[in-house]
């Protein structure tokens, strides 16, 4: 397997709208191999094809883990998603606010509305349909990554322009926010 380069802004490709997959073969599976290691890598949980320089519908989801309660990570409680050409097919009205980055825009944090719950249909790695019914973070990354095919990018949708942060500053302001509940 290959840890791929990963584009970052202004690379042009992260604003155009990606292309259809539609050959399943042996290319397309040394791809998604590829796509699952450079995620990891990085570490990310998603990675879309045209943030690695190709124009397909095409991303790798991993969920996060579940922890037990020394804070560990339980093994086997991260689901791996490929999703090729997804659609949207509802979202519910209810939308919640959270913090994403993406390993296209490093350094930087950015508050954004996301649907509550969501449910896409997609092809998986071998062409077959699926439906997924996703919550929360779940459906944040997926509609992130989904994003990206289309050319969107989650500091188009920020809650505020001002709530688009450096980590430096976002980790600052969270400890400067734990102080003065401390402080109360
Ligand atoms: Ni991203």
């Amino acid at each position: 397997m290959t840890i791929l380069d990963i584009v970052t802004l202004p690379h042009e490709l992260l604003r155009m709208k990606t292309e259809p997959v539609t050959q399943f073969g042996d290319e397309l599976q040394q791809l998604i191999d590829d796509m699952i290691e450079t995620m990891r890598e990085a570490p990310g949980v998603g990675l879309a094809a045209p943030q690695i320089g190709r124009s397909l519908r095409l991303a790798v989801v991993e969920t996060l883990p579940d922890y037990d309660e020394q804070g560990e990570e339980i093994e086997g409680t991260r689901d791996l998603y490929v999703i090729a050409n997804p659609e949207v097919v509802w979202t519910s009205r209810q939308e919640v606010a959270g913090i994403e980055g993406c390993l296209s825009i490093p350094g930087y944090l950015g508050e954004v509305f996301r649907p509550e719950e969501i449910r896409i249909k997609a092809q998986d790695r071998y062409g077959r349909s699926f439906k997924l019914r996703l919550h929360d973070w779940d459906a944040r990354i997926f509609l992130h990554e989904i994003d990206h095919l289309n050319g969107v990018l989650y500091i188009d949708r920020l809650t505020s322009k001002e709530n688009f942060w450096t980590e430096e500053e976002y980790v600052a302001m969270m400890e400067e926010e734990r102080g003065s509940e401390v402080a109360k």
